[in-house]
């Protein structure tokens, strides 16, 4: 059922929004404040926070062309990646936010060498949260107009509240996530999260600021036609990865399956979750552990896709399992349709 939501010029936006109103995204975080079994309103004010950083963070992403901030910022990060622009402003904007509302005890982000703390080691602050983040996501794409993202991912703290936090705070398997969540800058700007009771979405209406729950009960089919991969790397590939490339292109029943691939993550689990596939970003010869970080990009996307019945592994393990040993640790990841993972690790074990 479409239901019509009036822009700031009088027009119609439609959004197939299958409950019977339009709810916001503030509505809905309190009328599901009570499912979450740690309820105390703070993670609600923490996604709260979240919600606001990706509006600022949209808002600069949606002007990139006007203004200067597109291209590199000049620095590289600790992986040696070049900061873009947008990189370091999402990084800010985010960590801004969060800060000024005393909301998290710490925070990790792949633009920061380490993690920082806030206010942990003050009796005052009783926080126990903390968050980490992939600011922007696919910034190669930013100065060629193609969709990018943020990833979250929100842990308790392990270590008493009122003390510093610590590392052992951010090295904790995805298993433990209470939420997570991404927003994709894409021809609207969604924000889908889940608090471990399934994923929900929301479009935001940018004439007036406010996202709505466009995407109740997000999930992956469970199989689909897509693989999601960069091929340019398949010659270092593993053996049972190139096979598998080899079966998705084969022709046989529902096969050849097709192939997208963006360069986003958050871009493309976003469109396998809809329309069915697999994203894969193997190790090769070249780059052993993969490309994609497990703190702030597989974890927080594996518990994603695994609230909406997807599959998420490193090729051995489920994602969801390993056991963190650095902050920006890398790990090869597979996700998606629950089938297709399956078919895949099929190829892996032989
Ligand atoms: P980031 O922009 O946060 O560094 O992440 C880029 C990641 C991910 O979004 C994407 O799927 C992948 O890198 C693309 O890597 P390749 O260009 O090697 O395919
Ligand atoms: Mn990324
Ligand atoms: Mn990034």
């Amino acid at each position: 059922m479409f239901h019509k939501i009036p822009d700031i010029c009088g027009k119609q936006i439609a959004l197939s929004v299958l409950g019977n109103r339009n709810t916001t995204l503030g509505e809905f975080i309190i009328e599901n404040q009570g499912s979450f079994q740690y309820s105390s309103g703070e993670l609600s004010k923490l996604i709260n926070a979240i919600r606001l950083a990706a509006k600022v963070v949209n808002h600069e992403v949606n002007k990139a062309g006007l203004v200067d901030i597109i291209g590199r910022a000049g620095d590289t990060n600790i992986q040696g990646e070049d900061q873009q622009k947008l990189d370091v402003l999402a990084n800010e904007k985010f960590i801004q936010t969060l800060r000024n509302r005393e909301i998290v005890c710490g925070i990790a982000s792949e633009e920061e060498d380490d993690f920082i703390s806030i206010n942990s080691n003050d009796e005052q602050h009783r926080n126990k949260y903390v968050v980490l983040i992939d600011p922007l996501d696919g910034s190669s794409n930013i100065d060629v107009n193609v969709s990018v993202g943020t990833i979250f991912s929100i842990y308790r703290r392990v270590t008493p509240v009122g003390t510093p936090v610590t590392l052992e705070d951010f090295l904790q398997p995805g298993r433990n996530q209470v939420a997570a969540g991404y927003v994709v800058y894409g021809t609207s700007t969604m924000l889908v999260y889940t608090t471990g009771d399934g994923v929900n979405g929301f479009t935001l209406n940018p004439a007036i600021g406010t996202f709505y729950l466009s995407h109740p009960n997000m999930e992956f089919p469970e199989t689909g036609s897509i693989y999601s991969v960069n091929e340019g790397n398949y010659v270092h590939f593993l053996q049972g990865v190139k096979d598998y490339i080899k079966y998705c292109q084969q022709e046989d029943g529902d096969r050849p399956y097709t192939s997208r691939y963006i360069g986003s993550l958050v871009s493309d689990f976003h469109r396998n979750m809809i329309k069915g596939g697999i994203y894969m970003y193997p190790k090769s010869s070249v780059s052993t552990n993969g490309k994609l970080r497990l703190l702030y990009e597989c974890n927080p996307m594996a518990f994603i896709a695994e609230q909406a019945k997807g599959l998420a592994t490193d090729g051995n393990i489920r994602i969801l399992d390993v056991q963190p040993t650095e902050l920006h640790q890398r790990v090869p990841f597979f996700c998606g349709s629950p089938k297709m993972v399956q078919k895949l690790q099929e190829f892996l074990e032989n």
